[in-house]
Protein backbone atom coordinates (compact mmCIF):
# COMPACT_ATOMS: atom_id res chain seq x y z
CA UNK A 1 0.00 0.00 0.00
CA UNK A 2 1.87 3.33 -0.94
CA UNK A 3 1.90 6.15 1.39
CA UNK A 4 1.66 9.42 0.71
CA UNK A 5 1.42 12.95 2.73
CA UNK A 6 -1.67 15.69 1.84
CA UNK A 7 -1.36 18.97 3.24
CA UNK A 8 0.54 17.14 6.74
CA UNK A 9 -2.30 13.98 6.68
CA UNK A 10 0.14 11.09 6.19
CA UNK A 11 -2.33 8.63 4.48
CA UNK A 12 -2.04 4.74 3.21
CA UNK A 13 -4.06 4.44 0.22
CA UNK A 14 -4.49 0.86 -2.05
CA UNK A 15 -2.46 0.95 -4.91
CA UNK A 16 -4.08 2.51 -8.46
CA UNK A 17 -5.51 5.10 -6.00
CA UNK A 18 -5.38 8.85 -7.39
CA UNK A 19 -4.44 12.03 -5.36
CA UNK A 20 -8.13 13.43 -5.82
CA UNK A 21 -9.06 9.97 -4.09
CA UNK A 22 -6.72 10.07 -1.39
CA UNK A 23 -7.41 13.81 -0.36
CA UNK A 24 -11.20 12.52 -0.21
CA UNK A 25 -9.97 9.12 1.99
CA UNK A 26 -7.88 11.91 4.36
CA UNK A 27 -11.11 14.37 4.54
CA UNK A 28 -9.54 17.21 2.25
CA UNK A 29 -11.60 17.89 -0.83
CA UNK A 30 -9.58 19.33 -4.06
CA UNK A 31 -11.04 21.71 -5.84
CA UNK A 32 -12.72 19.71 -9.20
CA UNK A 33 -15.20 20.07 -11.98
CA UNK A 34 -14.66 17.76 -14.44
CA UNK A 35 -13.64 14.87 -11.81
CA UNK A 36 -16.35 12.47 -11.11
CA UNK A 37 -16.24 9.51 -8.81
CA UNK A 38 -18.63 7.04 -10.83
CA UNK A 39 -16.90 8.34 -14.20
CA UNK A 40 -14.20 7.76 -16.30
CA UNK A 41 -11.19 10.43 -15.70
CA UNK A 42 -11.25 12.99 -18.60
CA UNK A 43 -8.39 15.58 -16.53
CA UNK A 44 -10.06 18.29 -18.77
CA UNK A 45 -10.82 21.24 -16.53
CA UNK A 46 -7.24 22.15 -14.87
CA UNK A 47 -9.23 22.87 -11.51
CA UNK A 48 -7.36 20.12 -9.33
CA UNK A 49 -4.28 21.60 -10.31
CA UNK A 50 -1.90 20.68 -6.96
CA UNK A 51 1.84 20.76 -6.29
CA UNK A 52 3.78 17.82 -5.60
CA UNK A 53 7.51 17.71 -4.44
CA UNK A 54 10.14 16.73 -6.78
CA UNK A 55 7.37 17.20 -9.80
CA UNK A 56 8.56 20.53 -11.61
CA UNK A 57 5.17 21.64 -12.75
CA UNK A 58 1.72 21.02 -11.01
CA UNK A 59 0.05 18.19 -11.59
CA UNK A 60 -3.87 17.65 -11.87
CA UNK A 61 -4.70 15.27 -8.86
CA UNK A 62 -7.62 13.40 -11.24
CA UNK A 63 -5.44 11.97 -12.62
CA UNK A 64 -1.99 11.24 -10.81
CA UNK A 65 -1.82 7.78 -9.40
CA UNK A 66 0.15 8.20 -5.40
CA UNK A 67 2.93 6.84 -5.49
CA UNK A 68 4.86 5.66 -1.98
CA UNK A 69 6.29 8.75 -0.53
CA UNK A 70 4.65 11.09 -2.46
CA UNK A 71 4.17 15.02 -0.32
CA UNK A 72 1.42 16.58 -2.28
CA UNK A 73 0.10 20.28 -1.32
CA UNK A 74 -3.12 21.70 -2.01
CA UNK A 75 -2.88 24.81 -0.66
CA UNK A 76 0.61 25.81 -1.50
CA UNK A 77 0.84 29.38 -3.12
CA UNK A 78 1.50 27.51 -6.27
CA UNK A 79 -1.55 25.48 -6.32
CA UNK A 80 -3.68 28.30 -4.92
CA UNK A 81 -3.00 30.94 -7.65
CA UNK A 82 -3.61 27.78 -10.29
CA UNK A 83 -7.03 27.24 -8.97
CA UNK A 84 -7.59 31.14 -8.93
CA UNK A 85 -6.63 31.54 -12.66
CA UNK A 86 -8.61 28.50 -13.58
CA UNK A 87 -11.46 29.57 -12.32
CA UNK A 88 -11.02 33.06 -14.09
CA UNK A 89 -10.97 31.61 -16.95
CA UNK A 90 -13.74 29.11 -16.52
CA UNK A 91 -15.77 32.64 -15.90
CA UNK A 92 -14.77 34.64 -18.68
CA UNK A 93 -17.96 34.07 -20.55
CA UNK A 94 -20.24 32.86 -17.72
CA UNK A 95 -23.41 34.69 -17.73
CA UNK A 96 -24.14 36.64 -14.49
CA UNK A 97 -26.89 34.56 -13.85
CA UNK A 98 -26.79 33.08 -9.76
CA UNK A 99 -29.87 35.44 -8.67
CA UNK A 100 -31.90 33.33 -11.67
CA UNK A 101 -30.12 30.34 -11.88
CA UNK A 102 -31.85 27.07 -9.90
CA UNK A 103 -28.02 25.87 -9.34
CA UNK A 104 -27.66 28.42 -7.08
CA UNK A 105 -26.89 26.91 -3.84
CA UNK A 106 -25.55 23.46 -4.87
CA UNK A 107 -23.33 25.12 -8.08
CA UNK A 108 -19.47 24.38 -7.72
CA UNK A 109 -18.37 27.46 -9.90
CA UNK A 110 -20.46 29.29 -7.26
CA UNK A 111 -18.93 27.58 -4.64
CA UNK A 112 -15.51 27.44 -6.01
CA UNK A 113 -15.69 31.55 -6.57
CA UNK A 114 -16.43 31.90 -2.84
CA UNK A 115 -13.92 29.80 -1.68
CA UNK A 116 -10.66 30.42 -4.22
CA UNK A 117 -11.82 32.80 -6.81
CA UNK A 118 -13.36 36.46 -5.23
CA UNK A 119 -11.39 38.22 -8.23
CA UNK A 120 -13.27 41.07 -10.13
CA UNK A 121 -13.69 40.37 -13.78
CA UNK A 122 -11.83 41.80 -16.20
CA UNK A 123 -14.64 40.95 -19.06
CA UNK A 124 -17.70 43.45 -19.17
CA UNK A 125 -20.83 41.68 -19.36
CA UNK A 126 -21.57 42.87 -23.26
CA UNK A 127 -17.87 41.32 -24.12
CA UNK A 128 -19.31 37.79 -23.37
CA UNK A 129 -19.73 35.03 -25.60
CA UNK A 130 -23.67 34.08 -26.00
CA UNK A 131 -25.12 30.84 -26.72
CA UNK A 132 -27.72 29.82 -26.27
CA UNK A 133 -29.88 29.64 -23.24
CA UNK A 134 -33.67 27.94 -22.23
CA UNK A 135 -33.43 24.59 -24.60
CA UNK A 136 -35.90 22.34 -23.69
CA UNK A 137 -34.58 18.61 -24.21
CA UNK A 138 -37.27 17.15 -22.42
CA UNK A 139 -37.12 16.16 -18.70
CA UNK A 140 -33.90 18.29 -18.70
CA UNK A 141 -33.40 22.06 -19.55
CA UNK A 142 -29.84 23.47 -21.44
CA UNK A 143 -28.28 26.48 -20.71
CA UNK A 144 -25.18 26.61 -23.05
CA UNK A 145 -23.49 29.49 -21.70
CA UNK A 146 -23.32 28.65 -17.82
CA UNK A 147 -21.70 25.13 -19.04
CA UNK A 148 -18.06 24.90 -18.08
CA UNK A 149 -16.99 21.63 -21.04
CA UNK A 150 -16.65 19.20 -18.00
CA UNK A 151 -17.67 16.60 -20.48
CA UNK A 152 -19.61 15.03 -17.08
CA UNK A 153 -22.99 14.70 -19.30
CA UNK A 154 -20.98 12.90 -22.27
CA UNK A 155 -19.37 10.59 -20.07
CA UNK A 156 -22.34 9.89 -18.51
CA UNK A 157 -24.03 9.12 -21.92
CA UNK A 158 -21.21 7.28 -23.18
CA UNK A 159 -20.25 4.89 -20.22
CA UNK A 160 -23.47 4.83 -18.11
CA UNK A 161 -26.33 4.56 -20.40
CA UNK A 162 -24.43 4.39 -23.70
CA UNK A 163 -26.98 6.18 -25.18
CA UNK A 164 -24.40 9.07 -26.70
CA UNK A 165 -26.73 11.95 -26.59
CA UNK A 166 -24.37 14.93 -26.42
CA UNK A 167 -21.53 16.28 -28.06
CA UNK A 168 -19.65 19.80 -28.20
CA UNK A 169 -19.88 21.80 -31.21
CA UNK A 170 -17.47 24.74 -32.65
CA UNK A 171 -14.10 25.53 -31.32
CA UNK A 172 -12.49 27.94 -28.87
CA UNK A 173 -14.46 30.09 -26.70
CA UNK A 174 -17.48 29.53 -29.30
CA UNK A 175 -17.60 25.52 -28.18
CA UNK A 176 -20.71 24.43 -26.69
CA UNK A 177 -22.52 21.57 -25.99
CA UNK A 178 -25.52 20.45 -27.56
CA UNK A 179 -27.49 17.28 -28.58
CA UNK A 180 -27.88 16.72 -32.45
CA UNK A 181 -30.85 18.53 -33.95
CA UNK A 182 -31.40 19.59 -30.25
CA UNK A 183 -33.49 16.58 -29.64
CA UNK A 184 -35.01 15.57 -26.47
CA UNK A 185 -33.18 13.10 -23.87
CA UNK A 186 -35.86 10.05 -23.93
CA UNK A 187 -33.88 7.57 -21.73
CA UNK A 188 -34.95 6.95 -17.96
CA UNK A 189 -31.97 8.45 -16.72
CA UNK A 190 -32.09 11.86 -17.58
CA UNK A 191 -32.24 13.25 -14.38
CA UNK A 192 -28.89 12.14 -13.14
CA UNK A 193 -27.60 14.37 -15.80
CA UNK A 194 -28.92 17.36 -13.39
CA UNK A 195 -26.97 15.79 -11.08
CA UNK A 196 -23.44 15.29 -12.47
CA UNK A 197 -23.70 18.67 -14.58
CA UNK A 198 -21.67 20.83 -11.64
CA UNK A 199 -22.87 24.10 -12.79
CA UNK A 200 -27.13 25.41 -13.95
CA UNK A 201 -26.20 24.04 -17.24
CA UNK A 202 -28.18 20.94 -17.23
CA UNK A 203 -31.44 21.56 -15.38
CA UNK A 204 -34.19 19.49 -13.81
CA UNK A 205 -37.58 20.19 -15.71
CA UNK A 206 -39.65 18.68 -12.88
CA UNK A 207 -37.81 21.05 -10.16
CA UNK A 208 -36.63 23.90 -11.73
CA UNK A 209 -37.89 27.11 -10.11
CA UNK A 210 -40.04 25.09 -7.51
CA UNK A 211 -38.16 25.72 -4.27
CA UNK A 212 -34.57 27.43 -3.74
CA UNK A 213 -32.24 24.50 -2.37
CA UNK A 214 -31.11 25.93 0.92
CA UNK A 215 -34.82 25.63 2.29
CA UNK A 216 -34.48 22.02 1.51
CA UNK A 217 -34.10 19.70 4.38
CA UNK A 218 -32.45 16.03 3.32
CA UNK A 219 -33.67 12.51 4.86
CA UNK A 220 -31.70 9.78 3.89
CA UNK A 221 -34.07 6.98 2.58
CA UNK A 222 -34.23 4.55 -0.32
CA UNK A 223 -36.45 4.50 -3.05
CA UNK A 224 -39.38 2.13 -3.36
CA UNK A 225 -39.59 2.03 -7.45
CA UNK A 226 -38.18 -0.88 -7.82
CA UNK A 227 -36.44 -3.79 -5.96
CA UNK A 228 -32.69 -2.21 -6.95
CA UNK A 229 -33.30 0.02 -3.85
CA UNK A 230 -31.44 2.58 -5.12
CA UNK A 231 -30.32 5.38 -1.79
CA UNK A 232 -31.89 8.40 -2.21
CA UNK A 233 -31.86 11.55 -0.40
CA UNK A 234 -35.61 13.13 0.24
CA UNK A 235 -35.52 16.68 -0.21
CA UNK A 236 -38.35 18.11 1.84
CA UNK A 237 -39.74 21.31 3.32
CA UNK A 238 -42.46 21.33 6.01
CA UNK A 239 -43.73 18.23 5.43
CA UNK A 240 -43.91 17.86 2.21
CA UNK A 241 -41.33 16.24 -0.32
CA UNK A 242 -39.89 18.55 -3.13
CA UNK A 243 -37.87 16.06 -5.25
CA UNK A 244 -35.54 12.56 -4.62
CA UNK A 245 -31.42 12.50 -5.34
CA UNK A 246 -29.62 9.46 -5.72
CA UNK A 247 -27.22 9.13 -2.53
CA UNK A 248 -23.90 7.28 -3.64
CA UNK A 249 -23.76 3.43 -3.08
CA UNK A 250 -21.13 1.92 -4.76
CA UNK A 251 -22.20 -1.39 -3.63
CA UNK A 252 -26.14 -0.74 -5.13
CA UNK A 253 -26.69 2.56 -7.67
CA UNK A 254 -23.29 4.14 -7.65
CA UNK A 255 -23.93 7.93 -8.13
CA UNK A 256 -26.75 6.96 -10.04
CA UNK A 257 -30.97 6.70 -10.07
CA UNK A 258 -33.88 6.39 -12.68
CA UNK A 259 -36.52 8.35 -13.63
CA UNK A 260 -39.40 6.10 -12.25
CA UNK A 261 -37.70 6.36 -9.06
CA UNK A 262 -37.71 10.39 -9.12
CA UNK A 263 -41.06 10.91 -9.54
CA UNK A 264 -42.18 8.26 -6.54
CA UNK A 265 -42.31 11.63 -4.60
CA UNK A 266 -45.33 12.58 -6.53
CA UNK A 267 -47.37 9.75 -4.89
CA UNK A 268 -46.32 10.70 -1.63
CA UNK A 269 -48.27 14.25 -2.19
CA UNK A 270 -51.16 12.73 -3.57
CA UNK A 271 -54.23 14.67 -2.09
CA UNK A 272 -55.82 11.49 -2.41
CA UNK A 273 -54.03 10.13 0.29
CA UNK A 274 -56.21 7.45 3.03
CA UNK A 275 -56.07 10.02 5.70
CA UNK A 276 -58.56 8.22 8.35
CA UNK A 277 -60.07 4.88 9.05
CA UNK A 278 -63.43 3.98 7.82
CA UNK A 279 -65.98 0.62 8.47
CA UNK A 280 -68.95 -0.01 6.09
CA UNK A 281 -71.44 0.53 8.62
CA UNK A 282 -75.58 -0.37 7.13
CA UNK A 283 -75.98 2.70 5.23
CA UNK A 284 -72.45 2.76 3.72
CA UNK A 285 -68.72 4.08 4.74
CA UNK A 286 -68.87 5.30 8.36
CA UNK A 287 -65.11 7.06 9.80
CA UNK A 288 -63.94 5.51 12.48
CA UNK A 289 -60.98 6.31 14.73
CA UNK A 290 -57.50 4.21 14.37
CA UNK A 291 -58.31 2.29 17.54
CA UNK A 292 -61.73 2.15 17.12
CA UNK A 293 -61.20 0.32 13.20
CA UNK A 294 -58.25 -2.15 15.04
CA UNK A 295 -61.27 -3.25 17.80
CA UNK A 296 -63.45 -4.09 14.72
CA UNK A 297 -60.68 -6.10 12.91
CA UNK A 298 -59.59 -7.86 16.14
CA UNK A 299 -63.28 -9.00 16.82
CA UNK A 300 -63.34 -10.39 13.32
CA UNK A 301 -60.13 -12.30 13.78
CA UNK A 302 -61.71 -13.56 16.90
CA UNK A 303 -64.51 -14.51 15.29
CA UNK A 304 -63.13 -16.07 12.05
CA UNK A 305 -59.76 -17.94 14.46
CA UNK A 306 -57.78 -20.21 11.55
CA UNK A 307 -60.70 -19.17 9.28
CA UNK A 308 -59.09 -16.11 8.37
CA UNK A 309 -56.62 -14.91 5.85
CA UNK A 310 -53.72 -12.78 5.66
CA UNK A 311 -52.07 -10.95 2.66
CA UNK A 312 -49.07 -9.31 3.14
CA UNK A 313 -47.15 -6.67 0.55
CA UNK A 314 -44.09 -6.32 -0.68
CA UNK A 315 -44.77 -2.53 -0.53
CA UNK A 316 -43.93 -2.92 3.10
CA UNK A 317 -40.94 -2.20 5.18
CA UNK A 318 -39.54 -5.46 6.76
CA UNK A 319 -40.73 -4.41 10.01
CA UNK A 320 -44.08 -4.15 8.44
CA UNK A 321 -43.93 -7.39 7.37
CA UNK A 322 -42.72 -9.11 10.56
CA UNK A 323 -45.55 -7.50 12.30
CA UNK A 324 -48.26 -8.87 10.07
CA UNK A 325 -46.53 -12.39 10.07
CA UNK A 326 -46.30 -12.15 14.12
CA UNK A 327 -50.59 -11.34 13.66
CA UNK A 328 -51.24 -14.12 11.40
CA UNK A 329 -49.36 -16.32 13.51
CA UNK A 330 -50.88 -15.53 16.67
CA UNK A 331 -54.70 -16.29 14.95
CA UNK A 332 -53.36 -19.01 12.96
CA UNK A 333 -54.38 -18.12 9.63
CA UNK A 334 -53.08 -18.53 5.91
CA UNK A 335 -50.37 -16.28 4.99
CA UNK A 336 -49.02 -15.20 1.57
CA UNK A 337 -47.93 -11.90 -0.46
CA UNK A 338 -47.16 -13.24 -3.76
CA UNK A 339 -49.99 -11.30 -5.55
CA UNK A 340 -48.74 -11.33 -9.16
CA UNK A 341 -46.05 -12.69 -8.45
CA UNK A 342 -43.11 -10.42 -7.74
CA UNK A 343 -40.83 -13.25 -6.09
CA UNK A 344 -40.44 -14.24 -10.01
CA UNK A 345 -39.37 -10.67 -11.08
CA UNK A 346 -37.06 -9.71 -8.09
CA UNK A 347 -33.62 -10.37 -9.60
CA UNK A 348 -34.58 -9.15 -13.64
CA UNK A 349 -33.14 -6.33 -14.77
CA UNK A 350 -35.49 -4.63 -17.26
CA UNK A 351 -32.97 -2.30 -18.91
CA UNK A 352 -29.40 -2.34 -18.69
CA UNK A 353 -28.41 0.38 -15.84
CA UNK A 354 -30.83 -0.06 -12.39
CA UNK A 355 -34.95 -0.51 -13.16
CA UNK A 356 -36.08 -3.84 -12.22
CA UNK A 357 -39.01 -5.69 -13.23
CA UNK A 358 -40.48 -6.23 -9.87
CA UNK A 359 -41.70 -2.87 -8.79
CA UNK A 360 -41.37 -3.68 -5.03
CA UNK A 361 -38.84 -2.67 -2.78
CA UNK A 362 -38.99 -5.29 -0.35
CA UNK A 363 -40.03 -8.78 -1.95
CA UNK A 364 -36.86 -10.10 -1.06
CA UNK A 365 -37.85 -9.26 2.39
CA UNK A 366 -40.63 -11.22 2.06
CA UNK A 367 -39.11 -13.91 0.67
CA UNK A 368 -36.41 -14.03 3.50
CA UNK A 369 -38.91 -13.71 6.42
CA UNK A 370 -40.95 -16.94 4.83
CA UNK A 371 -44.53 -15.02 4.04
CA UNK A 372 -44.61 -17.40 0.92
CA UNK A 373 -46.36 -19.97 2.52
CA UNK A 374 -50.34 -20.77 1.74
CA UNK A 375 -50.27 -19.95 -2.04
CA UNK A 376 -52.74 -16.84 -3.30
CA UNK A 377 -54.07 -19.46 -5.89
CA UNK A 378 -55.24 -21.32 -2.62
CA UNK A 379 -56.20 -18.59 -0.09
CA UNK A 380 -58.64 -17.26 -3.49
CA UNK A 381 -59.94 -20.96 -3.61
CA UNK A 382 -60.72 -20.87 0.38
CA UNK A 383 -62.32 -17.19 -0.31
CA UNK A 384 -64.59 -19.12 -3.06
CA UNK A 385 -65.61 -21.54 -1.44
CA UNK A 386 -66.77 -19.42 1.58
CA UNK A 387 -63.80 -21.24 3.98
CA UNK A 388 -62.58 -17.94 5.18
CA UNK A 389 -64.60 -15.18 7.81
CA UNK A 390 -61.84 -12.63 7.83
CA UNK A 391 -59.57 -11.28 4.94
CA UNK A 392 -56.37 -9.08 5.96
CA UNK A 393 -54.69 -7.03 3.39
CA UNK A 394 -51.60 -5.06 4.08
CA UNK A 395 -51.80 -3.61 1.08
CA UNK A 396 -54.47 -3.12 -2.03
CA UNK A 397 -52.55 -5.09 -4.34
CA UNK A 398 -55.81 -7.94 -3.85
CA UNK A 399 -58.28 -5.74 -4.71
CA UNK A 400 -56.80 -4.52 -7.76
CA UNK A 401 -56.82 -8.40 -9.24
CA UNK A 402 -59.93 -8.88 -11.89
CA UNK A 403 -59.38 -12.76 -10.99
CA UNK A 404 -59.89 -12.30 -7.28
CA UNK A 405 -63.00 -10.74 -7.74
CA UNK A 406 -65.52 -13.28 -7.44
CA UNK A 407 -63.78 -14.85 -4.27
CA UNK A 408 -63.40 -11.12 -2.77
CA UNK A 409 -67.01 -11.18 -3.01
CA UNK A 410 -67.51 -14.55 -0.94
CA UNK A 411 -65.53 -13.32 2.13
CA UNK A 412 -67.68 -11.46 4.98
CA UNK A 413 -65.21 -9.24 6.03
CA UNK A 414 -62.34 -7.99 4.25
CA UNK A 415 -60.09 -5.56 5.58
CA UNK A 416 -57.56 -3.38 3.82
CA UNK A 417 -54.28 -1.13 4.75
CA UNK A 418 -54.16 1.65 2.35
CA UNK A 419 -52.33 4.43 1.57
CA UNK A 420 -54.53 5.95 -1.12
CA UNK A 421 -57.90 6.32 -1.95
CA UNK A 422 -58.98 4.07 -5.20
CA UNK A 423 -62.77 2.90 -6.31
CA UNK A 424 -61.78 -0.49 -5.65
CA UNK A 425 -61.39 0.24 -1.62
CA UNK A 426 -65.22 0.05 -2.07
CA UNK A 427 -64.41 -4.13 -2.04
CA UNK A 428 -63.18 -3.67 1.53
CA UNK A 429 -65.55 -3.86 4.77
CA UNK A 430 -62.61 -1.56 6.55
CA UNK A 431 -60.01 0.50 5.76
CA UNK A 432 -56.99 1.60 7.74
CA UNK A 433 -54.98 4.89 6.96
CA UNK A 434 -50.96 3.13 6.17
CA UNK A 435 -48.21 5.77 6.29
CA UNK A 436 -46.24 5.64 3.41
CA UNK A 437 -42.49 4.81 3.01
CA UNK A 438 -41.40 8.53 3.59
CA UNK A 439 -43.08 8.53 6.48
CA UNK A 440 -42.07 5.85 8.40
CA UNK A 441 -38.42 4.37 9.75
CA UNK A 442 -37.89 0.82 9.00
CA UNK A 443 -35.53 -1.03 6.45
CA UNK A 444 -36.15 -3.23 3.03
CA UNK A 445 -34.37 -5.64 1.43
CA UNK A 446 -33.09 -5.26 -1.93
CA UNK A 447 -32.62 -8.06 -4.54
CA UNK A 448 -29.31 -8.46 -3.57
CA UNK A 449 -30.55 -9.73 -0.18
CA UNK A 450 -28.86 -6.10 0.98
CA UNK A 451 -31.02 -4.73 4.58
CA UNK A 452 -30.77 -0.79 3.60
CA UNK A 453 -32.53 1.40 6.12
CA UNK A 454 -35.63 3.94 5.14
CA UNK A 455 -35.82 7.33 7.39
CA UNK A 456 -39.23 9.14 8.39
CA UNK A 457 -38.37 12.65 6.89
CA UNK A 458 -41.87 13.98 7.70
CA UNK A 459 -45.34 12.81 9.36
CA UNK A 460 -47.89 11.05 7.68
CA UNK A 461 -51.04 12.85 6.56
CA UNK A 462 -54.42 12.72 9.43
CA UNK A 463 -54.05 9.75 11.14
CA UNK A 464 -51.87 7.55 8.47
CA UNK A 465 -50.18 4.61 10.82
CA UNK A 466 -47.02 2.66 10.00
CA UNK A 467 -48.37 -0.25 9.36
CA UNK A 468 -46.36 -2.77 11.73
CA UNK A 469 -47.94 -0.20 14.40
CA UNK A 470 -51.43 -1.31 13.17
CA UNK A 471 -50.55 -5.28 13.07
CA UNK A 472 -49.55 -5.01 16.67
CA UNK A 473 -52.26 -3.24 17.83
CA UNK A 474 -54.17 -6.07 16.68
CA UNK A 475 -51.96 -8.57 18.13
CA UNK A 476 -52.40 -6.33 21.92
CA UNK A 477 -56.25 -6.66 21.03
CA UNK A 478 -56.08 -10.43 20.96
CA UNK A 479 -53.98 -10.64 24.09
CA UNK A 480 -50.56 -11.39 22.22
CA UNK A 481 -49.07 -7.81 22.73
CA UNK A 482 -45.55 -7.43 20.54
CA UNK A 483 -43.20 -6.16 22.71
CA UNK A 484 -41.91 -3.21 20.50
CA UNK A 485 -42.66 0.49 20.85
CA UNK A 486 -40.56 1.69 17.91
CA UNK A 487 -39.34 0.13 14.27
CA UNK A 488 -36.47 -0.68 15.79
CA UNK A 489 -37.55 -2.71 18.53
CA UNK A 490 -39.55 -4.86 15.78
CA UNK A 491 -36.51 -5.01 13.51
CA UNK A 492 -34.59 -6.34 17.11
CA UNK A 493 -37.32 -8.99 17.22
CA UNK A 494 -37.17 -9.62 13.72
CA UNK A 495 -32.89 -10.27 13.74
CA UNK A 496 -33.72 -12.71 16.61
CA UNK A 497 -36.64 -14.34 14.78
CA UNK A 498 -35.12 -14.85 11.10
CA UNK A 499 -31.64 -16.40 10.96
CA UNK A 500 -29.85 -14.93 8.24
CA UNK A 501 -30.46 -11.64 10.32
CA UNK A 502 -29.05 -12.31 13.30
CA UNK A 503 -26.55 -9.56 14.43
CA UNK A 504 -28.28 -6.97 13.02
CA UNK A 505 -29.68 -3.97 14.42
CA UNK A 506 -30.89 -0.51 12.81
CA UNK A 507 -26.86 0.91 13.74
CA UNK A 508 -25.17 -1.68 11.98
CA UNK A 509 -27.09 -1.55 8.82
CA UNK A 510 -26.34 1.83 8.59
CA UNK A 511 -26.35 4.35 5.99
CA UNK A 512 -24.64 2.16 3.07
CA UNK A 513 -26.67 -1.17 4.27
CA UNK A 514 -25.73 -4.62 5.01
CA UNK A 515 -25.43 -7.76 2.59
CA UNK A 516 -27.02 -10.60 4.49
CA UNK A 517 -24.32 -13.54 4.94
CA UNK A 518 -25.89 -16.37 2.09
CA UNK A 519 -25.82 -13.12 -0.54
CA UNK A 520 -23.36 -12.84 -3.19
CA UNK A 521 -23.73 -16.59 -3.77
CA UNK A 522 -27.66 -16.33 -4.05
CA UNK A 523 -27.26 -13.66 -6.10
CA UNK A 524 -25.17 -15.37 -8.36
CA UNK A 525 -26.89 -18.38 -9.32
CA UNK A 526 -30.42 -16.39 -9.65
CA UNK A 527 -29.09 -13.38 -11.78
CA UNK A 528 -27.38 -16.44 -13.78
CA UNK A 529 -31.04 -18.32 -13.83
CA UNK A 530 -32.26 -14.59 -15.25
S1 LIG B 1 -23.47 20.70 -19.60
FE1 LIG B 1 -22.72 20.50 -17.50
S2 LIG B 1 -21.95 18.40 -17.39
FE2 LIG B 1 -22.15 18.89 -19.55
S3 LIG B 1 -20.15 19.65 -20.16
FE3 LIG B 1 -21.37 21.42 -19.58
S4 LIG B 1 -20.90 21.78 -17.44
FE4 LIG B 1 -20.22 19.72 -17.92
S1 LIG C 1 -33.88 1.68 -10.45
FE1 LIG C 1 -35.57 1.14 -9.10
S2 LIG C 1 -34.88 1.66 -7.04
FE2 LIG C 1 -33.52 2.70 -8.52
S3 LIG C 1 -34.42 4.72 -8.79
FE3 LIG C 1 -35.29 3.43 -10.39
S4 LIG C 1 -37.19 2.64 -9.52
FE4 LIG C 1 -35.99 3.45 -7.83
S1 LIG D 1 -10.91 17.63 -11.98
FE1 LIG D 1 -8.89 17.24 -12.56
S2 LIG D 1 -8.69 18.17 -14.47
FE2 LIG D 1 -10.78 18.43 -13.96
Amino acid sequence: MPKCVIDGREIDVPAGTTVIQAGLMAGIEIPHFCWHPDLPVDGNCRMCLVEIEKMPKLQIACNTVVSDGMVVRTTSEKAVQAHRTTLEFLLVNHPIDCPVCDQAGECYLQDQYMEHGLHDSKIQPEEKVRKRKVVDLGPIMLDAERCVLCSRCLRFEANVTGTNSFEFVNRGDHMQISTFENRPITHNYAGNLADVCPVGALLSHDFRFKMRVWFLEATDSVCPGCSTGCNIFIDHRDGEAQRLRPRRNVEVNKSWMCDIGRKEYKEIALDTRVTAARVRGTSGWEGASVPTALDTLADRLREAGTASAFLATPQATNEDLFAFRTLAEKVGGMLDFRVGDPQDKVRVLEDSVLLRADRNPNTQGCLDQGLGRTGVKEILAACAAGKVGALVLQGPELLRSAEALDALGRVPFVAVMATREEPLLDRAHLVLPAAMWAEVDGTFTNYQRRVQRIRRAFAAPGSATPRWQMAAGVSTRLGTPLPAATARDVFALLARAVPDYAGLDFKTVGAGGRGLPAGPEQIATQEARA
